[in-house]
Parts: structure tokens; C-alpha cells; sequence
């Protein structure tokens, strides 16, 4: 695989540095060196018998005790010699996943985490923590590094003052091995996969986190523009209201009426010159700047949260910055309509009558369900693009977090396939998915009397009539729906985790993409 140059990079954003290391434990000078052991373990594993050697036993006596059964399973040793790492923190692990996958992300988020709050500039990992899983080593390195850039991730980019808050700029990551120079390369391979996406999945918090003030529609489109901009494979086109109302997107024209800030589609294209062959793929990332509800407003409790309603369109444009750096082999478009739905003298209405790009006449039963409307038309218009297959991805009903809760997003679609590529994408890359129905009974409750369709279904089941809906609108392609409206939010309960956006989908459509690369 040809890997592009890191490029996402901006001042002020965690960047992390990869080394790796072949040799023992006890010569490293790290700020804090990182040992995994699984927590239910009282004798200490053999490889780290030297360094227990260096810190007079501090180590095995530290696991006898069993603690780390205790709290959230970590433990911090110090040195006690002049030489050798300053920390050690033995990281207690389950038994989640017989990959062991789950257990070293879980690991490495927490480590990144106490690297945020311990202000650590120069982290160790020994590697032979995880040896048992027999791993492919780009795999472990990857998701070391993915996880660690998760849990060191701080939206701190409004904060005037240098405190607490605050994480550091740059980390230096050591990984440390005992393996061969072949062993080497395929780590660092891994590594920087997991750095692409590792920021990326960050940028994606960052732009969902950013208060609506500060990200309206247009800006969206500015930072679009700037990702194509820095980019050879990828080019950007902004249809603004005008070209809306020309090509009749009146889904996205009735959401984005009640706003001074005006909507826009933002279309990203990426292709490399082989790519040109391969079926177009479209992903589609609902981007509401802030969800007010409208007309139907929305009670005030938690509505600040709405300002998370573009994590969609978010994560679609962090990934296309995935497939560029990455250099996948691959023709895809990513198009997000971006909308503010406020109430106002201007807003669309319960009961307005619209017409979607598709032709097909809908009615406002309720301006809280604009989700699917912006996203109708995005969709009518990825297929008129050619694209084969589409994914959208969106935070698009409540019902869905009722149904499914906060750890699972729910996965519709028209393809058998497709769905069983998700979810082994997503069992590979640790974002879960969970499949929902949106057969033709849900389809039959949003039939319209007055209009082909309405907004909304019955009381029950909205996540599936909410699909039902969208699925009107893909014409022959094949299509999956993530519905992230439980999964974008995290509640920041953690020690080491912050509450805000999760970015959640990056790195699942990233996996989906590369295997579709890998594929043909
Ligand atoms: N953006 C919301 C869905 C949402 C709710 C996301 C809570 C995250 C947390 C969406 O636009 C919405 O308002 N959906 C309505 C649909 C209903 C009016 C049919 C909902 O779920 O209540
Ligand atoms: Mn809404
Ligand atoms: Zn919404």
C-alpha cells in the first residue's frame, strides 16, 4: 500500500510521533511506560521480570496484590533508580474479545487519556503485553495508535488559558518489541495507518464539538474546500442556495429556510487514475449545524447537545481525508448537505408540501424529522452520480437510541451484503453496529394521503420508519444506513474521557473502505 504523508495536521491539534524500539524495558527513558496485564493475574508475566529486576520488585509486588482488579484497573509505579522509564503504568485488561482487539483499544484509550492529564510528552508501549493474542502486527499497531489518539483527544480550542484542560500538543509514541526487523516495518506500517486515522477521527470531533456560532453551514463548506484544496486526489464542489433552487433540492431548501445562514450541498471527489474503473461509491453525511427542531421546536433541556446534529457530515468529510492519505484505490464521493433548522419568520412548516430532487411530493408532518429530508435529496442525487453503492450516515432519530442505547449504532439497508460488510468492518475497526429492519411495513406507515409521502411514521419504531423513508430515495443502488444518534455523544464518565463528540464512524467506514480497496 502506498502511503501518503500526513497531512491533516493543524496547529494546535494532538499530533503523535511513532518510534519503535527493539530492546529491553529498563532502558527506556519514557515519561511513562505502558504494560498491559490481564487483571485477573497475580504472578507477573516473564518478559517483565529485568524491569521488576530495576525497580526493586515494585512491579510483581504490585500485581500480588490484585489491585488491579480494583477502580478502573490502572496502576501507576514509579522509579526508584536513576535510569529507566519515569512511570510505569500497568494497565489491568479483561477478557472482551478472544482477538484480544477489544481489550488493546480499551487499553490504549486509557492510556492516551492518562498521557492527556499526566501531561506525558514521551509514552512507551510494551508491545510484548499482547503478544498472546498473535496478532498481525500492523493490526496491533494500528489500533495502539488509534486508541491512544482517541483518549488523549480534548476539545480545548476556546479555552484562553493554558490549565488543566488542556492535553499536550505532540506526544512521542515508543513502541517496544522484542521482534524482528520484518516485524519492524509491518509495525510501522500500522502505525501510520492508525495515526491517518487516528487524527482524522479527532478533526471529526473537533468540527462536531465546534458550537454552531462558530460552524454554520458555509464554514463546513470552507473546511471542505480546504481539505480539497491540500489534496491532489480529492477536488470540491459547494452548491450554494441558488444552485439548490435550480436543481430543485427542496428537501434542503425547506429545512434551511427558517436560517440566515444558508444551506449548501458539499460535494467531495476523490479518485486515483486506476480508481477511475472501479464502481462509485457515495457517502452520504447528514450535517445539521444545530437541530432546533423548528416549528416543532424541541424541549430546552440538553438541546445545546444539537449542535452535534452535523456529526454525519463530519465524519463523512474526516473520511474522505482518510482515503486520500491512505491512497486507497477507490472512487468515492462524499456529499453532505448542510443545514441549520431554526423556527423563524421564514422556516418550512407542519403541513408545507415539498417537492425532493427525486420529484417524489412530501409532507411536513413534523419540522423536527429534517434529517431525512436533507438527506433524500443528497441521496436521489449520489445515484443520478453513478454511485453503485452508498452509505449515509446520520444522527437521525432518538428512537434509534432508545432502541439500541449509547454503544451500538443501527445498521439498515437493501443488501445482505453490504450489511455483513459493515459489520465486519465495524468488529474489526471497534465502532459495533447493530442491524434494524426498514422493510415495506415501515415503508407503508409514511405513505402520504395528500402527498407521496410524510416525515414521520407511528409512534413506534421510528429509527425503521426513518430508514423506510430514506430507502425511497436510493433508486437501484445498494445502500446502508447508520443511524448515530445514540453513538455520537460521548457522556464523558471515564476518568480520562471527555464528554462531547465521539466521532463515531470514522474509523468504521475507513475499515469498510479499505477492505472494499483490498477486495477488487
Ligand atoms: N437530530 C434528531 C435526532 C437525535 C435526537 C439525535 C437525540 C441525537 C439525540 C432528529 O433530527 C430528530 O429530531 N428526530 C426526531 C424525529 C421525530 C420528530 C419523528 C426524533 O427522533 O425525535
Ligand atoms: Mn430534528
Ligand atoms: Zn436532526
Amino acid at each position: 500500500m502506498t502511503l501518503r504523508q500526513e497531512r491533516g495536521h493543524r496547529p494546535g491539534q494532538l499530533r503523535i510521533l511513532p518510534r519503535i524500539r527493539t530492546g529491553g524495558l529498563a532502558g527506556s527513558d519514557a515519561d511513562l511506560l505502558v504494560v498491559a496485564v490481564e487483571k485477573a493475574r497475580r504472578s507477573m508475566p516473564d518478559f517483565l521480570k529485568p524491569l521488576d529486576m530495576a525497580m526493586q520488585g515494585t512491579i510483581s509486588r504490585a500485581i500480588a496484590t490484585g489491585d488491579l482488579k480494583a477502580g478502573d484497573g490502572t496502576l501507576i509505579l514509579y522509579k526508584s533508580s536513576r535510569s529507566g522509564p519515569t512511570r510505569v503504568a500497568l494497565i489491568g485488561i479483561g477478557k472482551d474479545s478472544p482477538s484480544g482487539l477489544d481489550q488493546i483499544r480499551k487499553a490504549s484509550v486509557t492510556v492516551g487519556g492518562l498521557a492527556s492529564s499526566l501531561k506525558a510528552r514521551h509514552l512507551a508501549v510494551a508491545l510484548e503485553s499482547y503478544a498472546g493474542y498473535k496478532l498481525e502486527p500492523s493490526l496491533l499497531s494500528r489500533t495502539i495508535m488509534e486508541g491512544i489518539y482517541y483518549g488523549a483527544y480534548r476539545y480545548d480550542e476556546h479555552l484562553t488559558n493554558p490549565t488543566e484542560g488542556q492535553g499536550p500538543t505532540q506526544i512521542v509514541l515508543e513502541l517496544i518489541t522484542a521482534g524482528s526487523t520484518m516485524q519492524a516495518d509491518r509495525l510501522a506500517d500500522g502505525l501510520q495507518q492508525g495515526a491517518i486515522v487516528g487524527t482524522a477521527v479527532n478533526m471529526a470531533r473537533t468540527w462536531a464539538n465546534r458550537p454552531a456560532n462558530l460552524l454554520s453551514p458555509d464554514v463546513l463548506a470552507t473546511i471542505a474546500r480546504d481539505l480539497a484544496r491540500r489534496s491532489r486526489a480529492l477536488t470540491c464542489k459547494i452548491h450554494d442556495h441558488k444552485w439548490l433552487a435550480r436543481n430543485r433540492m427542496g428537501g434542503i431548501l425547506a429545512v434551511g429556510a427558517g436560517s440566515q445562514n444558508r444551506p449548501c450541498l458539499i460535494e467531495l471527489r476523490y479518485r486515483t487514475r486506476s480508481g477511475t474503473h472501479r464502481p462509485r461509491i457515495g457517502l452520504v453525511g447528514k450535517a445539521v449545524t444545530f437541530d432546533s427542531g423548528g416549528i416543532s421546536i424541541k424541549p430546552s433541556a440538553d438541546m445545546d447537545q444539537m449542535k452535534l446534529d452535523k456529526t454525519g457530515g463530519a465524519v463523512v468529510l474526516a473520511t474522505m481525508q482518510v482515503i486520500d492519505q491512505l491512497g486507497l484505490d477507490l472512487a468515492v464521493i462524499g456529499l453532505i448537505p448542510a443545514v441549520e433548522n431554526l423556527p423563524s419568520g421564514t422556516s418550512y412548516r407542519p403541513g408545507d408540501i415539498i417537492t425532493t430532487y427525486a420529484g417524489k411530493t412530501v409532507e411536513v408532518v413534523n419540522t423536527d424529522a429534517e434529517g431525512r429530508l436533507i438527506l433524500a435529496d443528497a441521496l436521489a442525487y449520489a445515484g443520478e452520480q453513478g454511485c453503485k453503492v452508498i452509505v449515509d450516515i446520520a444522527t437521525l432519530t432518538g428512537a434509534c437510541m432508545v432502541a439500541l442505547g449509547k454503544y451500538m449504532a443501527g445498521l439498515m439497508g437493501n443488501d445482505q451484503q453490504l450489511i455483513k460488510q459493515i459489520q465486519q468492518a465495524a468488529t474489526l475497526s471497534g465502532e459495533p453496529v447493530w442491524p434494524l429492519p426498514c422493510s415495506d411495513e415501515y415503508a407503508e406507515e409514511i405513505k402520504g394521503k395528500v402527498a407521496d409521502l410524510r416525515n414521520t411514521g407511528s409512534k413506534w419504531g421510528g429509527a425503521c420508519t426513518a430508514a423506510a423513508f430514506l430507502r425511497q430515495f436510493v433508486g437501484k443502488a445498494r445502500w446502508v444506513h447508520l443511524d448515530i444518534a445514540g453513538v455520537d455523544l460521548l457522556e464523558g464518565k471515564g476518568p480520562h474521557q471527555p464528554r462531547g463528540a465521539s466521532g463515531f464512524g470514522v474509523r468504521l467506514l475507513s475499515r469498510f473502505l479499505e477492505d472494499l480497496a483490498a477486495r477488487a
